[in-house]
């Protein structure tokens, strides 16, 4: 099937301090997302994973047509976006759930306003009885319309977020942190509400967090960031059952919740994230990684690609994991 959405080469950056930072020898400009290649298929889902500050958020921003300067190409059903002109458009068919968006809202909204908003903003009119069917869509009943968001509890006011990006019929979703904050049994109804909506509405999912538990129960494949680059990117089960890259050894390392069960190589992350302003040469990894070898110092790697999944390193691991 074709994809939804195609990435290449994408690339985003922001303009840092100017003058100032250039007086201190800092570059004026930091590039946060370096050439990043993907595709999603319809009713797909895929996770995006990394430590904080690898540029998640930014890559998805960008995919949303959500600021920074963006190079690279955006392929969208089909059609080549101009990241210029196309941004209007994009955001219609592509929603973005932002990390506690509803609860963080000012008391004089009402829901009722919240999910009618979208509409407004894009001068269209919401049709009768709209508000009410977004509701029981996402598991809510309609008298939630008139309450405030304050009045609503995390997994409530979630959903809300989750009604409010469906009501101009997107073909992706993109959540950014959607179970943060959450107890753990409103993190899983608010996971199976958006795999319902997945099935039933045939959407894309393009989903962001730290939770690996997240990505094991609803992500098809994933992707794991590196310094604003995918350092592995396959089908979820694969990568847990044989993460070729030292990184997300590190990364399921830190996780050890998953499958008590299995005996697994550990790796645990020590020094610093570098900084996006001075990358390392060669693999931008090398520094942290306990396999590191000379030419590792030396070369980046190529993405390497094995069946359905892709890594960068000049040593993967072979089943050492389990
Ligand atoms: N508007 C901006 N201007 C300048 N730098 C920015 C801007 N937005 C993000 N950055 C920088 O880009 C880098 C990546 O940030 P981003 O928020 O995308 O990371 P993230 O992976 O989403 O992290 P987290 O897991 O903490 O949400 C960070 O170094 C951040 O400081
Ligand atoms: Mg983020």
């Amino acid at each position: 099937m074709t994809a939804l959405l195609q990435v290449r080469g994408l690339t985003v950056a922001f303009r840092t301090g100017g003058l100032a930072a250039r007086l201190m020898g800092r570059p004026d400009r930091l590039e946060v997302v370096a050439g990043v290649d993907f595709d999603l298929a319809p009713g797909e889902t895929m996770a995006l994973v990394g430590e904080s500050g690898s540029g998640k958020t930014t890559l998805a921003r960008a995919v949303a047509g959500l600021g920074g300067e963006v190079g690279g190409e955006i392929g969208f059903a089909g059609k080549k976006l101009d990241l210029r002109r196309d941004g209007h458009r994009l955001r219609r068919e592509i929603a973005f759930i932002f990390q506690d968006a509803i609860s963080s809202l000012s008391p004089r909204f009402t829901v009722r306003s919240l999910i009618r908003e979208p509409f407004r903003i894009h001068g269209l009119p919401c049709p009768e009885g709209e508000v009410e069917r977004l509701l029981k869509l996402v598991g809510l009943s309609p008298e939630i319309a008139d309450r405030h968001p304050h009045q609503l509890s995390g997994g409530q006011a979630r959903r809300v977020g989750v009604a409010r990006a469906l009501t101009l019929k997107p073909r992706l979703v993109i959540a950014d942190e959607p179970t943060a904050g959450l107890d753990v049994s409103v993190q899983s109804e608010v996971l199976n509400l958006l795999n319902a909506l997945r099935e039933e509405l045939g959407l894309s999912l393009l989903i962001i967090t730290h939770n690996l538990n997240v990505v094991r129960h609803v992500a098809d494949r994933m992707a794991i960031m590196y310094l604003g680059r995918f350092v592995e990117t396959g089908a979820t089960a694969r990568i847990f059952a044989g993460p070729r890259h030292p990184y997300t050894v590190a990364l399921l390392s830190a996780n050890p919740i998953i499958d008590p069960e299995a005996r697994r190589a550990r790796i645990d992350l020590e020094g610093e994230v570098p900084s996006l302003a001075r990358r390392p040469q060669g693999c931008e990894f090398h520094g942290r990684c306990p396999f590191v070898q000379e030419d590792c110092r030396l070369r980046a790697p190529d993405l390497r690609v094995e069946a359905d999944r892709g890594f960068t390193c000049h040593h993967p691991l072979r089943g050492e994991w389990t």
